[in-house]
């Protein structure tokens, strides 16, 4: 069987799939066109893709072989679940192997708007250190304020337990009870304005929907504390940017920290002059541990998928539903 990837992903991935297919990579450095990915899976069975592939119906529709798709991401959202399900096609995710990477990602952003690092480190390099200061580059603690989660799924349980050592009340909103953070934390579950209105820290791990788009906007941002830092290592489109730059420019809040950007690679202008923001360029699982087991989980997604098995992190399992009741 022939399957497509869209881009060169860590060896160990790309050595299992070429035990068993014949695999053809992505020649360039680059994300492929809507056309070119139309194209690219022609002829192959299996699609490997990643999360700035928008593969829509006609990407899905492109090829009748085609019979499996494996993401080298835990977001979907790129891709037409629903179109993909139509035709039978299932379709695999990465979740869990880049759960406590992506956690540690936000708590860097945390501490590094908490205590203005990035600044810091340009102001010292540029030579404007002139010693020590009472009121240099103040910023503000962690220890014992008010965590508020969005989103208790994988990450946010994980990124909030890592508060433990700085003795923080965590409060959280979700669809869901999450028993294990109210046992180990002392958590409450409350509603957003009120997570908003409360944390100190504010940090979005909710998947990206119809439900949780610009799920943060000027109302939301004009309830946060002015002290307050809000995080987003989730998804771009789950803020309103233009809001959240009104915000940071007018400092209703103090600071953000951003790994995902509303039109990602795109980054407005006004965002980047911003001293009060830091930017990652969606670095969240992006270590070397991390992004190998997710290339090594997609493929072993997508040789299960090929061999007509179940793939053990399918996202739409009433795709075998169906072929078992037709
Ligand atoms: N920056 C990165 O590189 C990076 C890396 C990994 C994941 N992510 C993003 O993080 C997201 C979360 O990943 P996860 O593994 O923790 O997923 P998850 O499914 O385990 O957790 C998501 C949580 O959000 C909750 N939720 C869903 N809709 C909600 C709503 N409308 N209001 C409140 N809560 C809601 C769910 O109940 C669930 O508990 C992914 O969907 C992905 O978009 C980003």
């Amino acid at each position: 069987m022939k399957v497509f990837v869209t881009r060169e992903i860590p060896t160990p991935g790309l050595d299992l799939l070429r035990k068993e297919f014949t695999v053809s990579v992505n020649p360039y450095d680059r994300v492929l066109s809507k056309e070119e990915l139309m194209k690219s899976v022609q002829g192959k069975d299996g699609l490997l893709c990643l999360l700035t592939d928008q593969v829509d119906r006609d990407v899905i529709y492109a090829e009748p072989k085609l019979k499996m798709i494996a993401s080298y991401a835990v977001g979907y959202d790129n891709i037409d679940v629903s179109a993909a399900t139509e035709r039978g096609i299932p379709v695999s995710n990465t979740p869990g192997v880049l759960t406590e990477t992506t956690a540690e990602l936000a708590w860097a952003l945390l501490f590094s708007v908490a205590r203005r690092i990035v600044e810091g480190d340009s102001f010292t390099r540029t030579g404007q250190f002139k010693g020590w200061a009472p009121l240099l580059m103040l910023g503000q603690d962690v220890t014992n304020k008010t965590l508020g989660i969005i989103g208790a799924g994988r990450i946010g349980t994980a990124f909030a337990l890592k508060s433990k050592g700085f003795d923080m009340n965590v409060i959280y909103t979700d669809e869901q009870r999450n028993e294990q953070l109210e046992r180990e934390l002392g958590a409450k579950k409350v509603p957003l304005p009120k997570l908003l209105k409360e944390s100190d820290f504010v940090s979005i791990h909710v998947p990206l929907m119809k439900a949780t788009h610009h799920l943060i906007g000027e109302k939301e941002l004009r309830v946060m504390k002015k002290t307050a830092i809000l995080i987003n290592t989730a998804r771009g489109p789950i803020i309103n940017e233009k809001a959240l730059v009104k915000a940071l420019t007018e400092h209703w809040i103090f600071g953000a920290g951003l790994d995902v950007y509303e039109h990602e690679p795109k980054i407005p202008e006004e965002l980047k002059k911003l001293d009060n923001v830091i930017l990652q360029p969606h670095t969240g699982s992006g270590t070397i541990e991390t992004r190998t087991k997710m290339a090594l989980m997609a493929a072993e997604n997508l040789i299960e998928g090929l061999k007509g098995n179940i793939p053990p992190n399918c996202i739409n399992k009433e795709v075998f539903l169906k072929k078992t009741t037709e």
